[in-house]
């Protein structure tokens, strides 16, 4: 039996869906478990470019059932855009669990106005896509589910019931109502739509289990910003980690064989926090420009930075990564240098322990220098392709993540990846 977890170690954005378009070529069972639409995974195969939103990345595996799980939380209007982009004969196996958060029109309105009303150093910088306002609601006990469109008299009962407070709330920031009548209308539409791919997937994925299929548990976003661990209140609503993985796949811990952490072989982040590692000069630039380092969802420029070795130890030990991949080297191919920030100095002494955010926004980056490569990387296919300096590097990240490196990445398309 094979279920492997693919995790974010660092900010988001490492890579993860192009990990999993790439596992899930034989996978029987791909879950995307925590998380909604801010995420974008963007996925280039022989069916194109996709920035996925909501949609697993193992959607182009048409033999495999996608599951979107128990922990994350769906807008059926984003779905239905990204379902036109994806050929039918693609998306006969998606499922969605009935236990899944619906994110509804004034989640969306309400994360939008809660960021505006944030200062400039207090801004999360949400994708505005409603995660923070479903997940409250999943968490207050009032939020709506996937399974409830299959039954709209019960619906509309529990509308009416939750409405008036979301109202009262809209209203506190100037904004839009709703009856209950509009949201029927298009939770009537959701059903018509996607009714029939609501179901309990745990019968699914236990028959994978028990049949000892290869399932990919596809994370959303990094530790850094989950919950728990990351650089609250910096972070998402919802826990990313391998944690957050076993308790809503629907498979114990004791279930799940691998936990892959992806980090890019540097550091980015989107939206507010500290981030130790980020720089202000010409590499940082020079970092997102090779890197097209823009939000696949907002487009937003992402802050760049040296790999974080202090936040990968961190995320490794937290994770409990059974082994790492390593992507987007190729970015690093035209540097003379390549930093790590190896240590913080934190109030006049050096630590390798990652503090918690307040400790983050003090801390200071000391940095490694490592000798770059200067050598075209995108075409290796191998290990031994790799130049000298190249692997050196790749060596010394999976040291700083205390495990194995599983795989290096060297461009976006699916081919361009070195299994070790
Ligand atoms: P995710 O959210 O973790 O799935 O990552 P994103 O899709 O948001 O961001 C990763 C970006 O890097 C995407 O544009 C990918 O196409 C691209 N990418 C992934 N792996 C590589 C790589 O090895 N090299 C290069 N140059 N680009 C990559
Ligand atoms: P993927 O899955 C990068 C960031 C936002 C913001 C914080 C909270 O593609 O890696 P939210 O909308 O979740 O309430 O925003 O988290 N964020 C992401 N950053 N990649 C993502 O997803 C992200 N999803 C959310 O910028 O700082
Ligand atoms: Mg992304």
């Amino acid at each position: 039996m094979s279920v492997i977890s693919i995790v974010g170690a660092q900010w988001g954005d490492e890579g993860k869906g192009r990990i999993v378009d790439y596992l899930a070529t034989d996978a029987d069972v791909v879950i995307r478990y925590q998380g909604g639409d801010n995420a974008g995974h963007t996925v280039v195969n022989e069916y194109g470019k996709f920035a996925l939103h909501i949609i697993p990345s193992g959607i182009f595996n048409p033999k495999a059932t996608s599951i979107v799980g128990v922990g994350a939380v769906v807008n059926f209007d984003t779905m239905a855009k990204e379902l036109e982009q994806i050929p039918e004969k693609l998306h006969k196996n998606l499922r969605i669990d009935t236990r899944a958060h619906l994110i509804m029109p004034y989640h969306c309105l309400l994360d939008g106005a809660e960021e505006s009303k944030r200062s400039e150093h207090d801004k999360i910088g949400t994708t505005k896509r409603g995660i923070g306002p479903c997940y409250s609601d999943k968490a207050a006990r009032v939020g709506i589910r996937a399974g409830e469109l299959l039954d709209l008299d019960a619906l509309k009962a529990h509308i009416e019931k939750v409405l008036p407070k979301k109202n009262r709330e809209l209203e506190y920031y100037g904004l839009k109502q709703f009856t209950v009548e509009e949201l029927l209308e298009k939770c009537a539409a959701w059903k018509k739509e996607f009714g029939s791919r609501i179901v309990d997937t745990v019968p699914i994925v236990r028959a994978a289990v028990d049949s000892k299929r290869k399932i990919v548990l596809e994370g959303q976003l990094g530790i850094m910003r989950d919950l728990d661990w990351g650089i609250y209140p910096y972070t998402t609503s919802s826990n990313p980690t391998s944690g957050g993985a076993a308790n809503v796949s629907g498979i114990s811990p004791r279930g799940i064989n691998e936990i892959i952490g992806v980090t890019k072989a540097y550091s980015t982040s989107v939206g507010g926090g500290p981030f130790v590692a980020e720089l202000f000069d010409e590499d940082g630039k020079k970092l997102r420009d090779i890197g097209a380092e823009y939000g696949a969802t907002t487009g937003r420029p992402r802050r760049c930075g040296w790999l974080d070795a202090v936040a990968l130890d961190f995320s490794s030990y937290m994770n409990g990564f059974t082994s790492i991949a390593v992507t987007k080297l190729d970015v690093l191919d035209s540097f003379d240098e390549i930093k790590v920030c190896e240590a913080y100095e934190l109030d006049g002494e050096i630590t390798r322990y990652l503090p918690d955010t307040n400790g983050q926004e003090r801390a200071k980056p000391i940095w490694r220098t490592f000798k770059g490569w200067k050598t075209d990387t995108t075409k290796c296919r191998t290990w031994k392709d790799l130049p000298k300096e190249a692997k050196e590097y790749v060596k010394a990240i999976g040291e700083y993540a205390h495990c194995p490196v599983s795989c290096v990445s060297v461009g976006p398309e699916r081919d361009q990846i070195i299994i070790l």
